[in-house]
């Protein structure tokens, strides 16, 4: 039996849980940030970076708590390298170290996207569908589409060009004068929407695995607001959607409703491309957007392959699914060097862990 303390603090919760042989959860402690980033419509990385500092000993010292184990019952401590905001990266990391050097326990740095990925096995009924499987994993910060074709073995084929699925929520969100975060706040005013209400546009990309929504949440802000002149614009120096006013007459759910529609249209449309042209046995579904239950709907009817989602607890940020990552890289033989540096941009590639 392998257990293992992982610690992840990449964006905006920090976060730590033990987790055995890479399925059992003995706690999963998340200390959200939400809170302190929701007065400025997104994450603020100074002040994310101090929060994590704050917290990061009492959520370790809970997370070994809940799970009623000492640091001699543990076999590894592993923390996210990256992908990520570099300052709040580091306070995990330096962290992770400094428990590694007291107990002397080896240490793994884990790509976080990896981690997204590995959060499927978390789940009590996930069973795997033998190799290769077709990842996509849309998050806050990233949309990524990979092939996987063994524990650890990654074809990133390809991904967002310009903005990630969930930042686009997260904009339009803000811009429609939602909640934030603007993924379940957009979903839970398109329930009582009608998306054939705005024909909003499903990028094309060069890559036929790519996708864009940068366009797309241009075009939701020419169709819901009222732009400022274009003098008016040069003068305050300031971006055009920060001037631009709500129309009055907007119903807000009917252009939510029309936008997710779009995003999940083109999610789903790359992902079935990619799943046919890879002869992949299964699609894996993870990330902060996986939530979406239209997202996991639409992927399912698609396809007439097996689709597997994590639970909802599990499809945001969290330490367990780093703990599950680091799992399969351990019992393969990795271990991290003590002297290690935080990577804020790591892509999940083939030779993620070559050094
Ligand atoms: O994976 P995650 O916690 O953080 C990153 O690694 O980025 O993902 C957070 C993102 C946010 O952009 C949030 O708006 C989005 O996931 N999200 C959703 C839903 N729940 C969270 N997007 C669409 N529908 C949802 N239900
Ligand atoms: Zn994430």
């Amino acid at each position: 039996m392998t257990s293992i303390l992982a610690i992840e603090t990449s964006c905006d919760e920090t976060a730590a849980a033990v987790v055995t042989d890479g399925r059992t959860i003995h706690s999963n402690i998340v200390a959200s940030q939400i809170d302190l980033h929701a007065q400025y419509g997104g994450v603020f990385p100074e002040l994310a970076s101090r929060a994590h500092a704050e917290a990061i000993s009492a959520v370790v010292a809970r997370a070994m708590s809940e799970a009623d184990m000492t640091y001699a019952d543990l076999d590894a401590i592993a923390v996210t390298q990256g992908p990520g905001l570099v300052g709040s990266l580091l306070v995990g990391i330096h962290f992770a170290k400094g428990l590694a050097l007291a107990t002397g326990l080896p240490l793994l740095g884990i790509n976080h996207l990896e981690g997204h990925i590995y959060s499927l096995w978390l789940a009590p009924d996930f069973a795997e569908s033998g190799f290769p499987v077709l990842a996509l994993i849309v998050s806050g910060g990233h949309s990524e589409l990979l092939v996987m074709r063994a524990h650890g073995v990654y074809q990133r084929i390809g991904g967002t060009i310009d903005d990630a699925a969930g930042e686009a929520f997260d904009k339009v969100g803000r811009l429609l004068g939602l909640p934030f975060p603007g993924g379940p706040s957009i979903e839970g005013a398109a329930v009582d929407g009608d998306s054939q209400s705005y024909n909003f546009p499903r990028a094309k990309t060069e890559g036929v695995y790519d996708f864009s929504f940068s366009g797309l949440k241009t075009a939701v802000m020419r169709a819901v607001t009222v732009q400022p002149r274009a003098g008016e614009r040069r003068k305050r120096h300031r971006r055009a959607e920060k001037l631009a006013t709500l129309r009055g007459a907007v119903n807000i759910s009917d252009v939510a409703a029309a936008f997710q529609e779009a995003v999940t249209d083109a999610l789903v449309a790359s992902a079935c491309r990619a799943a046919s042209d890879f002869g992949v046995k299964a699609v894996y579904l993870t990330g902060g957007v996986s939530a979406n239950t239209m997202l996991r709907d639409k992927l399912s009817a698609a396809l007439a392959l097996p689709v597997s989602y994590p639970p909802l607890y599990l499809c945001t940020d969290n330490a367990a699914m780093i703990g599950a990552a680091a799992y399969f890289r351990f019992r393969a033989g990795h271990r991290s060097k003590l002297d290690f540096e935080a990577r804020a941009n790591w892509r999940l590639s083939e030779d993620i862990y070559a050094d």
